[in-house]
């Protein structure tokens, strides 16, 4: 039970928002099976960003990223299930959409790794520290979907 609890941070970038692919990106989520435990929409400042990704600040893109990510409004959302971290990478497809397979979000929908679209933890850990870094513990929902039992045996 409580390993169906797991909970994973995804985000649509603001490429994703402004090619209206919020409710594409959100469908596909709610359609697994996955549970929406909280969701905003944003205009995330360069401070909040660098620290989203402090771990590519040595990288050469990362100022370009954190430019990109600033440029406009973002919907950063938890997401909750069994695996649900390995899953969401799975289903987001390879960073660079010139290697994701089709099938996976990223695979259909975008062309370059500079404008890929959302953004998914890629370990339990990261999920942890992402949700504290975007979200306060009142804004995460806890609640039983009517279809659980349907989801899960
Ligand atoms: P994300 O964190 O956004 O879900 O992406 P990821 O784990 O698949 O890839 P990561 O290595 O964490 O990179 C974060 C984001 O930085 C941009 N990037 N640009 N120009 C480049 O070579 C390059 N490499 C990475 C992408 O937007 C990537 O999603
Ligand atoms: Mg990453």
């Amino acid at each position: 039970m409580g390993e169906q609890r797991e909970r994973t941070f995804i985000m649509v970038k603001p490429d994703g928002v402004q090619r209206g692919l919020v409710g594409t990106i959100i469908e596909r989520f709610e359609k697994k099976g996955f549970k929406l435990v909280a969701l905003k929409f944003v205009w995330p400042s360069e401070e909040l960003l660098q620290k989203h990704y402090s771990d590519l600040s040595s990288r050469p893109f990362f100022p370009g990223l954190v430019k990109y990510m600033s440029s406009g409004p973002v919907v950063p959302m938890v997401w909750e299930g069994l695996n649900v971290v390995k899953t969401a990478r799975q289903m987001l497809g390879a960073t660079n959409p010139a290697d994701s397979q089709p099938g996976t979000i990223r695979g259909d929908l975008c062309i370059q790794v500079g404008r890929n679209i959302l953004h998914g933890s890629d370990s339990v850990e990261s999920a942890k520290k992402e949700i504290d870094l975007w979200f306060t513990e009142k804004e995460v929902v806890g609640w039983t979907p009517a279809a659980e039992n349907w989801v899960y045996e």
